[in-house]
C-alpha cells in the first residue's frame, strides 16, 4: 500500500458569512486566539505525518501563500533582537522548502471541482483532504486516527460525528454498516440529505484519505445540491468500486465558515492555552454578570 503522503487543503471559498473582513483577508487567515485558521488544520496534517501541502487557492487567496513562506525580514530582526523563543516557535510551524504547492481553482464551482483542481499535484497516490473551515480539539488528532485506521483497511476513509439529527440538511451524511477495526463500513453517502431521509445524524466533518480514483469521477460529476460539483456525489460513485470506512472522531469540532462556530473556537482554543484559562474564564463570568466563584463567598461572607 502507497504511504499516505500529500494533504490537500482546499481554500478558494469566498467567506461571504465574514464578510467585511473577508473583502481584505481569506477566512482562513482570520485568527483563533493567535493563529490563522488554515495553521491549526496545517498543524493535524503535520502531526498525522504527512509531508506535502496542497493548496487550492482562487483570487485573492494571494496572503495564504506569503504566510507559509519564510519572512526573512521578520526573522533577521527577531535574532537581532534576541526574540529567540518566538523566532524557534516561528521554525517550528514553517514549512520546509518544496513542501508546498498552490494552484487556483479559476471557477468555484463547488468542493468536487475544488479537489479535482489537485489532481496533477496529488498523482496516482492517496491524499488527505481537510477542508480548513472545521477545526478539532481532542485527545487524539483525528487525521492520526484515520491513518491509522487505513493502514489497517485500505480503502477510504472518511471522519464522521454526530450531529442534531434536526441538522442533517447541514452536511454530508453517512449510513453506518458493522464495525471494521477502529472504525465501520459506510454504507451510503448523501449530500446535506433533509432530516427525513438521513441515513444516520453522522456527518462527515471535513476530514478524508482518499483514493486517487476519485479525480477520475470528479472530472465527469455533475452538479448536485446546491447547483455545485459535490465531492460527496463522486465518493459515492467511487464506493461502486471501493470500500469506504468511518472513523467516528469524539473530540470536538468547530464549523469555523460561520461566526457563531468561529467565536465558539475562540473560546475554547483560548481556554486550552496555558496561562489563559483563568482569564477567559474571570470575563465569561464578568460578561454574564456572575462574580467569579470566590467573590461570591467573600460576599456572602460580608
Ligand atoms: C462540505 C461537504 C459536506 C461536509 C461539510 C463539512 O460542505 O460537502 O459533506 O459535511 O463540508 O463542513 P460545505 O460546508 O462546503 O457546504
Amino acid at each position: 500500500m502507497k504511504k499516505l503522503r500529500k494533504a490537500v487543503f482546499p481554500v478558494a471559498g469566498l467567506g461571504t458569512r465574514f464578510l467585511p473582513a473577508t473583502k481584505a483577508v481569506p477566512k482562513e487567515m482570520i485568527t483563533v486566539v493567535d493563529r490563522p485558521v488554515i495553521q491549526y488544520v496545517v498543524d493535524e496534517a503535520r502531526k498525522a505525518g504527512i509531508e506535502h501541502f496542497i493548496f487550492i487557492t482562487g483570487r485573492n487567496k494571494g496572503v495564504i501563500e506569503d504566510y507559509f513562506d519564510v519572512q526573512f525580514e521578520l526573522y533577521e530582526t527577531l535574532r537581532e533582537r534576541g526574540k529567540l523563543a518566538a523566532l524557534d516557535h516561528l521554525n517550528e510551524l514553517q514549512p520546509k522548502p518544496g513542501q508546498t504547492s498552490f494552484t487556483r481553482q479559476q471557477v468555484p464551482l463547488g468542493l468536487g471541482h475544488a479537489v479535482w483542481c489537485a489532481r496533477d499535484l496529488v498523482g496516482d497516490e492517496p491524499f488527505a483532504l481537510l477542508l480548513p473551515d472545521m477545526i478539532m480539539q481532542g485527545e487524539t488528532n483525528c487525521l492520526t486516527e484515520m491513518v491509522k485506521l487505513h493502514e489497517r483497511t485500505g480503502g477510504n476513509i472518511v471522519a464522521v460525528q454526530e450531529c442534531d439529527p434536526k441538522e442533517t440538511h447541514r452536511y454530508g451524511i453517512v449510513g453506518r454498516g458493522a464495525d471494521v477495526e477502529q472504525g465501520f463500513e459506510i454504507t451510503e453517502m448523501v449530500e446535506k440529505p433533509a432530516p427525513d431521509t438521513a441515513p444516520s445524524n453522522l456527518y462527515i466533518n471535513g476530514r478524508y484519505i482518499l483514493q486517487p480514483e476519485i479525480f477520475d469521477l470528479l472530472a465527469t460529476q455533475e452538479r448536485g445540491t446546491g447547483n455545485e460539483i459535490q465531492l460527496t456525489d463522486a465518493m459515492l460513485r467511487l464506493q461502486a468500486q471501493q470500500n469506504f470506512y468511518g472513523y467516528h472522531f469524539t473530540g470536538r469540532t468547530f464549523d469555523c465558515g460561520n461566526p457563531e462556530g468561529f467565536v465558539e473556537a475562540n473560546m475554547a482554543f483560548a481556554m486550552a492555552r496555558p496561562g489563559m484559562h483563568a482569564h477567559v474564564e474571570k470575563v465569561m463570568r464578568d460578561l454574564l454578570g456572575e462574580s467569579a466563584p470566590q467573590e461570591r463567598r467573600t460576599g456572602a461572607r460580608g
